[in-house]
């Protein structure tokens, strides 16, 4: 059989990657050095006309299955790495047939979760992090995804605002269906419990988990969260008819969660004054949306969520209220968003992905106020947030490929 690629691989010279070659035994210079999770397959990045992708080698069914299975999440909107394309009929040079290979793209500024850790993680920021995982789980959960192998090295990290952003990095063992069982969502959930403990044990081992923290109890403590909202999510209320603002704080905690309530399905019970009410579409990623469509930038929830509220002082303090939004988003983008991203010198751009360092630049100017009785400006805030902050962050950036800075 010969060499094929099926998949929608936009790049060709993804064919001139040396497939008759082990993937263990790839050149170094075809290969770029970024940090990965544990893996039983053989993962090895490679940049092609500045993009990175991410190759796993791995049985032709396997590789099938996790390609659909990423396609799939993909159209559902779950945040999960992007699958380019699946690599069959390889041989090697002696005509010995070798494993596929999967190829996805690598997520830009993630990080595995061991690269998180490393260096200690501070206890509230461990919860952020582990809340993430319970959020993308739930968000699976209603996509109809069972996942089946529910782990933190199965997962990829970005930052989001203060918070974390999850997404599914592996999807070997996953089955999508119409609508997931009770079964098999209290299965996911005591995976996700059984690795999440395990991982956290060898990490206690390896000293990087700081010593407050207990892996049983954090384990649980996940599990918990994700019950929590999804119930949150999924369970209908009774209430009077006079208990509206139950439901009103309802919906703003799901907004809270990043999570919309579209609509409501409300039902009179019978005979009383009761109500028996559900959110009744529930869909993550409305701020990020909005962003996008406005702006062109792709940046996480909570980040999304800041850059719109600045936008909104922005239209405020311009007297732009009339004005059409799309062209005050315009507007911001190219006087306020763009100047303070591009005032960081080059040498650091690879530190924190653009809408991270906005966001962290406006919180730098809140304290620096806050201690100066007066508003600095953005000027000068980002101006100190640079040589007082950024400067001493470690590269986030994974692509360490000085040609892609240009
Ligand atoms: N698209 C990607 N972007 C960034 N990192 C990636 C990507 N694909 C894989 N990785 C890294 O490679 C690691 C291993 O990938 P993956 O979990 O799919 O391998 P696996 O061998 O199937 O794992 P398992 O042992 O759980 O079956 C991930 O933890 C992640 O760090
Ligand atoms: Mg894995």
């Amino acid at each position: 059989m010969p060499l094929q690629m099926t998949g929608a691989p936009g790049d060709h010279a993804l064919l001139q990657l040396p497939w008759e070659v082990p993937l263990e035994e790839w050149p170094e210079n075809r290969l770029v050095p970024l940090p990965r999770g544990i893996s039983r397959h053989v993962v090895r990045f490679a940049r092609i006309s500045g993009r990175i992708y991410a190759i796993k080698e791995v049985g032709e069914r396997l590789a099938r299955h996790e390609y659909r299975m990423l396609r799939d999440l993909s159209r559902h909107d779950v945040p999960a790495v992007e699958a380019v394309a699946v690599v069959t009929g390889r041989t090697d040079a002696s005509g010995e047939p070798l494993d596929s290979a999967l190829i996805t793209e690598h997520l830009q500024f993630s990080l595995p979760y061991r690269a998180v850790f490393s260096g200690t993680l501070r206890p509230d920021t461990m919860t952020r992090l582990l809340d993430a995982l319970a959020v993308l789980l739930v968000r699976l959960h209603l996509a109809g995804f069972y996942w089946g192998d529910c782990s933190l090295s199965n997962t990829l990290f970005r930052r989001d605002a203060g918070a974390f952003a999850a997404y599914l990095v592996d999807a070997e063992t996953g089955e999508l269906h119409p609508l997931i069982s009770e079964g098999q969502r209290a299965h996911d959930i005591d995976v996700a419990h059984v690795n999440i403990f395990g991982e956290l044990l060898d990490l206690q081992a390896g000293e990087l988990l700081h010593p407050s923290v207990d892996p049983m109890e954090t384990a649980e403590e996940i599990c918990r969260r994700y019950h929590a909202l999804w119930a949150e999510l999924t369970q209908a209320d009774v209430v009077d008819e006079l208990e509206w603002h139950q439901i009103d704080a309802r919906i703003r905690r799901l907004n809270d969660l990043g999570f919309d309530v579209a609509e409501m399905l409300i039902r009179r019970k019978v005979g009383t004054g009761r109500l028996l009410v559900r959110p009744k579409v529930v869909d993550a990623g409305h701020h990020q949306r909005r962003l996008l469509r406005l702006t062109g930038l792709d940046v996480e929830e909570n980040q999304a969520r800041r850059l719109l509220n600045e936008l909104d002082a922005y239209r405020a303090a311009n007297r732009l209220r009339h004005e059409n939004e799309e062209i005050v988003a315009h507007r911001w983008l190219a006087e306020v968003f763009q100047p303070t991203v591009q005032a960081v010198p080059p040498p650091l751009r690879g530190k924190l992905e653009p809408a991270q360092l906005f966001h962290e630049i406006l919180d730098h100017r809140w304290f620096q106020s806050e201690a100066a009785g007066t508003d600095i400006g953005l000027e000068k805030a980002t101006r100190s947030y640079i040589d007082r902050v950024l400067i001493h962050k470690p590269d986030e950036r994974s692509l360490l490929a000085p040609e892609l800075e240009a």
